[in-house]
């Protein structure tokens, strides 16, 4: 009795992975308009007594800094993107070691409208995690298979390949300093949201694919995020899911009501 009460003690202990829920604004809201959708975030997030997951928001890089300055320690700041490369020519970019150089504790890194829109490959993805965990960023590291992808029956395969390019060059101590969400293309504002089942057998999918590089422990400490159309009426499904263990919101980050149903819907 004794001893399997032991071991399943060791087995529970083990199981320490993070829920998130983290708010991705993309290209939205004035530096005035941000600050103050922070602000009502942030008050938000200070009302809810005990809070059951970490709250992330993701405004545009020029808003960072100030909005970093609105928030407490109960709301943490990321980017969406930065550089493939450490400093230099390169007009535009923003470097990981910026974004840490300003506070910045995460990155979102190979959303799909950076893939789709601006050519972020696997290979260019890979150098961006890289980047951001050589300068002590966790990165959100996106994935998640196109309407025609899903509908050729190679939903697997495709998010296997998104891991593998994207993730599996990382040592099992970098690896485990990273963040999955799992967002089908064709649930992005669209309003079609996945249905729990299918977000929980891809999430399943992809916690499978990561003990079979790093080994169990590190796969079941892993947070997946699902993404795509999820909101405050969704969210309680979705993350009463065993393999779900959050989200990456986009629309409904917009609004702070919205937003904050979605952190407490655990
Ligand atoms: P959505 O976006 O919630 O508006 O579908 C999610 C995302 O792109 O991260």
């Amino acid at each position: 009795m004794y001893f399997w009460g032991f071991i399943l003690n060791i087995k529970k202990n083990r199981i320490m992975r993070k829920k998130i829920v983290a708010g991705n604004w993309k290209m939205n809201k004035s530096l005035a308009e941000g600050i103050q959708l922070a602000k009502e975030v942030n008050a938000a997030v200070e009302a809810v007594g005990e809070l059951k997951c970490d709250v992330v928001i993701a405004p545009p890089f020029l808003h960072l800094t100030e909005i970093s300055k609105v928030v407490g320690k109960k709301v943490s700041v990321s980017a969406q993107n930065c550089a493939t490369e450490a400093s230099g020519a390169y007009t535009g970019e923003v470097s990981a070691a910026m974004l840490a150089s300003a506070g910045i504790p995460c990155v979102i890194i190979g959303h799909s409208e950076r893939r789709t829109y601006y050519g972020d490959t696997d290979a260019i993805l890979a150098k961006k995690v890289l980047q951001a965990l050589a300068n002590g960023l966790k990165p959100i590291f996106c994935i998640g298979e196109t309407l025609s992808e899903r509908d050729g029956g190679i939903t697997f395969d495709v998010v296997n390949t998104q891991i593998e390019n994207g993730l599996f060059h990382l040592s099992a101590d970098d690896f485990s300093k990273v963040v999955i969400a799992y967002e089908p293309v064709w649930a992005i504002g669209t309003g079609r949201t996945a249905t729990d089942e299918q977000a929980q057998e891809v999430h399943a999918f992809i916690r499978k694919t990561v003990a079979g590089k790093y080994g169990e422990e590190i796969a079941e400490n892993t947070t997946i995020l699902y993404g795509g159309s999820c909101n405050e009426n969704n969210a309680r499904g979705l993350f009463a899911c065993p393999d779900i263990d959050g989200g990456l919101i986009g629309g409904a980050s917009l609004v702070a009501e919205k937003f904050i149903k979605i952190v407490t819907a655990f």
